[in-house]
């Protein structure tokens, strides 16, 4: 038998290598290091971790608190640190318990005793606040360009679509027509909700949490405001308490994504209803479809069911961090570190969504000649008749009444509502007349919804051309 080497078991951490060395008599049990570590997800906050640093040297020695050289001495080894953490030849530490620590001993292995000042006056629980909080700032501008992306995709589309009639639901019963552009379009608006959503969030993360320190503020006469412009925010936090000990801004990024995420889930339920054989009103491509292991001739809609699936994973986040936070006596406290996490997987979660819903947007085959023999069936289009009544001075609950025993007739005799004669109709009203034909086909009753907001290809247009001002905007 061959020997294998024997794993190494991970290094633990000296005494005095944590950070509160000095106080305790032993190190930390082995278990007890693995369950509090955090690096294994923090680390991707190391850009910003870096970047506070740096700034937070630099508000050092403008107090006073580092010489110029050891300021210069400080910047410079962050520089190596960033540099190492880029090019991944970084010698992370995993018995060092979080991003923070890493980065603190390794500029203290590379500059040596000086680099023991950079902590002062400040505190990890300052310093997770402004890491999460300029890399959620980040990730806002991210989402909202894959969001434009999306919507750009739907405009595209629905541009296309003015004029194509598609059977308009509710209950998931044929309710009126509707145009495809219309129905598109719906989504462009939802998305535009939602970006608004990410951009407040990202203005209430505006804020400044470093200089709270661990929870009563700095006891350093930093120059925060300074400090603040100098990190891109627009103010200091007015609260040490609520600086460290809240978790909102996080939060509302969640409730975003989670809502962003249903809005996705419900454009993917949508076609993966019309790619059926029932409806047929779409075709996926190959490219964002699957087959079956064992049925030949399956074409599966894979992709827009985890896009419809992936939204329970952002609900899930979002209750997660809410649930741990609820009941949180101020200040901080550990049970905190749950919250990155949930928050990164949505992060990633959302930004695969996004990444992946316009092309499959972009490659959709929408059968328009299906969608427009289905809009007209199924009395789509007995409203209009009601209406038509209403124009002849009927009270419309009247006319409903009527126009319902009409549908009535029509089932009892296998017609279709176009297929009445004038004769028949009159037998129900005689304010029937010649035109009352007219007014049941698809196109009168797609036109007549003229109104802001309605789905006449006039008023789509409309809406479009507002939707493309929104998308510019941004
Ligand atoms: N890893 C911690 C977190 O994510 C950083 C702050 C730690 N502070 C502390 N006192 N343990 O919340």
């Amino acid at each position: 038998m061959k020997s294998r080497p024997r794993k190494q078991p991970p290094r633990e951490a000296t005494r005095s290598e944590k950070l509160w060395g000095g106080r305790f008599t032993r190190g930390a049990d082995p278990l007890a290091e693995r369950f509090t570590g955090s690096l294994a997800f923090d680390r991707r906050l190391w850009p910003h971790d870096v970047r506070g640093s740096v700034a937070w040297a630099k508000a050092l020695a403008k107090a006073g608190l580092l010489s110029a050289a050891e300021r210069d001495a400080i910047v410079k080894g962050l520089d190596v640190v960033r540099a190492e953490l880029a090019a991944g030849t970084f010698p992370f530490r995993t018995e060092l318990e979080d991003i923070h620590t890493n980065v603190e001993r390794r500029l203290q292995e590379l500059i040596g005793e000086v680099g023991g000042k950079l902590h002062t006056g400040r505190s990890r629980n300052d310093q997770i606040a402004v890491d999460e909080r300029l890399y959620l700032r980040e990730m806002v501008a991210e989402v909202r360009a894959g969001l434009r992306r999306t919507q750009e995709a739907l405009v595209t589309r629905a541009a296309e679509a003015v004029d194509t009639p598609l059977p308009g639901y509710t209950h998931l019963q044929r309710a009126q027509p509707v145009v495809l552009g219309h129905h598109l379009l719906a989504y462009v608006f939802m998305l535009q909700r939602d970006c608004d959503r990410f951009g407040d969030c990202g203005a209430r993360a505006d804020t400044l949490p470093l200089g709270a320190a661990a929870l009563a503020g700095t006891a350093f006469p930093i120059d925060l405001e300074a400090l603040a412009k100098d990190l891109g925010f627009a103010e200091v936090s007015p609260n040490s308490l609520d600086a460290v000990s809240d978790r909102d801004t996080l939060l509302e990024f969640l409730a975003a994504a989670a809502i962003t995420g249903m809005h996705l889930s419900r454009l993917a339920a949508d076609l993966t209803l019309w790619a059926t054989a029932e409806f047929g009103f779409v075709e996926f491509s190959d490219a964002f479809a699957t087959g079956s292991s064992i049925m030949p001739q399956k074409k599966n809609p894979d992709v827009a069911e985890l896009i419809r699936g992936k939204s329970g994973r952002l609900y899930g986040n979002l209750v997660a961090v809410l649930a741990m936070m609820k009941g949180l006596p101020l200040a901080y406290n550990s049970d905190m570190q749950e919250d990155k996490e949930p928050f990164f997987d949505s992060v990633d979660t959302l930004e695969a969504i996004l990444a992946v819903v316009p092309p499959m947007i972009e490659s959709l085959t929408f059968r328009t000649d299906r969608m427009r023999r289905a809009a007209g069936e199924n009395f789509a289009t007995a409203t209009d008749l009601a209406d038509y009544l209403v124009k002849k001075g009927v009270a419309f609950r009247h006319a409903h009444g009527l126009v319902g025993k009409i549908v009535r007739f029509c089932e009892t005799e296998g017609k279709a509502l176009d297929g009445l004669s004038l004769v028949e109709l009159r037998r129900f009203s005689p304010l029937f007349q010649d035109d009352a034909k007219d007014a049941l086909t698809v196109e009168a009753s797609l036109r007549a919804r003229a109104a802001t907001g309605g789905t006449a290809p006039e008023a789509v247009r409309r809406s479009l051309a507002l939707a493309r001002t929104l998308i510019a905007r941004a």
